[in-house]
């Protein structure tokens, strides 16, 4: 769409870097501003090209600054905001909440209030509201948690092989859909939940077009090596251990983020204001599964694979509260928002360990903490 601008928050994050990437191949014509705070998980150089290019323009900064963002939104007056900006993992969460609530939820709120304010001055002024949408991008940890058959995954039900066109396991009889109570476990989850309601009342309360979109467990390129899949990948190349809490027994329900970034395009282009829509890939495994499949994968795929084994694995001590599993009922999105999940989970694991084989300089850049000099670097050079 010519002429369309996407603010997007977190844009140097791990989801947010593949959705720019993804935006900048389905609208070529599209502006892009990337808003974002560049706290330890947000890499600039994962956007080198498209910066290089001129194609995004980058802003570096803190979404809870009142003054700044609004100066960015009355400059900018963006098509959509999409809200990727976030502390992401709960193990942090779990030893300092406060920047999770800072962010997640002061934040959203003040990019709200100055979206709603941006609104009301055009209002005044006789213009058209710029803005189309306001994209919250949420969780399906806001659900809390399920209860698992850890033993045996189940097949697919007839419905569910027809939806898809594909056989799978899951792994209990429920899953999350949009109408499931909110029941967060983590600090975390509890301020994206936050965040959500915070954002579901601005719709409410003031008609600003807001949509929130809640997606599962996502993997993939770019993504800062202290989620699971990428620190098992890193921990594997290294040949340290691979730390599995408790008993490996817990589920999650895996997507690619590319699937994600398809959903949060539909979510702009076709969700309606005040609605919630769940993606999901239909992909539950257990964790202990998960780093099997990783072990095996490297062993074929790399060259020197001495030491790459199963010895590797060590249990260690259960995250406090430890979601059991999560599993998504995505029948809405691809129902209303004509969506689907469409990497083949098998293929996109193996694609993705390709992807971090090929670009070790990115991951040890962030192991020797060297990707925080990026920005610095690029922009002395101009
Ligand atoms: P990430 O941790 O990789 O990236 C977060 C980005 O936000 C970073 O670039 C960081 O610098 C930026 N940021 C943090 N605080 C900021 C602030 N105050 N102001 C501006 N920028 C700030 O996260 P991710 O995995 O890409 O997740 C993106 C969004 O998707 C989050 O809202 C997360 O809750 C949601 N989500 C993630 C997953 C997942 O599996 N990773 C699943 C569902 C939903
Ligand atoms: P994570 O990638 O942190 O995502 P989330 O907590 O948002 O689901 O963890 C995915 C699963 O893997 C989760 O059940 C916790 C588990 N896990 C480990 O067993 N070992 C690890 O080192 C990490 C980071 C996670």
């Amino acid at each position: 769409m010519a002429g369309t601008t996407y603010l997007v928050t977190g844009g140097a994050g791990f989801i947010g870097t593949n959705f720019v990437k993804k935006l900048r191949r389905d609208e070529p014509d599209a502006r892009i501003v990337v808003l974002d705070a560049l706290t330890y998980c947000g890499n600039l150089s994962s956007l080198s090209d498209e910066l290089a290019d001129g194609a995004v323009e980058f802003v570096k900064g803190d979404i809870a600054d009142r003054e700044l963002v609004a100066e960015l939104l009355e400059r900018v007056r963006p098509d959509y905001i999409i809200n990727f900006a976030a502390e992401t993992h709960v193990d942090r969460s779990l030893d300092d909440s406060r920047p999770f609530v800072k962010t997640n939820v002061e934040g959203t709120l003040n990019l709200l209030d100055c979206a709603l304010r941006l609104r009301r001055a055009e209002e005044v002024a006789g213009q058209t509201p710029s803005l189309r949408r306001f994209i919250q991008i949420s969780t399906d940890e806001v659900y809390g948690q399920l209860e698992a058959d850890i033993e045996s995954g189940r097949p697919f039900d007839d419905a569910t092989v027809e939806l898809l066109g594909r056989r799978g396991l899951c792994y209990g009889s429920e899953s999350f859909s949009e109408t499931t109570p909110l029941r967060p476990s983590s600090p975390y989850s509890a301020s994206k939940t936050s965040a959500d309601l915070l954002a579901l009342s601005f719709y409410h309360s003031f008609g600003l077009p807001v949509v929130v979109t809640r997606c599962s467990n996502n993997y993939g390129p770019y993504q800062y090596p202290e989620k699971l899949i990428p620190l098992i990948i890193n921990n594997i190349l290294e040949r340290k251990p691979l730390p599995v809490y408790g008993r490996g027994l817990n589920v999650r329900d895996w997507i690619h983020a590319d699937d994600h970034a398809a959903g949060v395009l539909a979510a702009a282009h076709h969700g309606v204001p005040g609605e919630v829509y769940n993606f999901g890939g239909y992909n539950e495994r257990r964790n202990i599964d998960i780093v099997r499949s990783l072990i095996s994968i490297m062993k074929d795929e790399l060259a020197d694979n001495t030491g790459v084994d199963e010895s590797l694995i060590t249990y260690v001590g259960d995250r406090p509260g430890h979601d059991m599993r999560y599993a998504i009922d995505a029948r809405k999105s691809m129902r209303e928002l004509g969506w689907r999940p469409e990497v083949d989970f098998d293929e996109g694991l193996r694609a993705t360990v390709r992807w971090y084989l090929d670009h070790q300089g990115w991951l040890r850049d962030i192991v020797s903490g060297d990707y925080r000099n990026y920005y610095s670097k690029m922009y002395s050079q101009r």
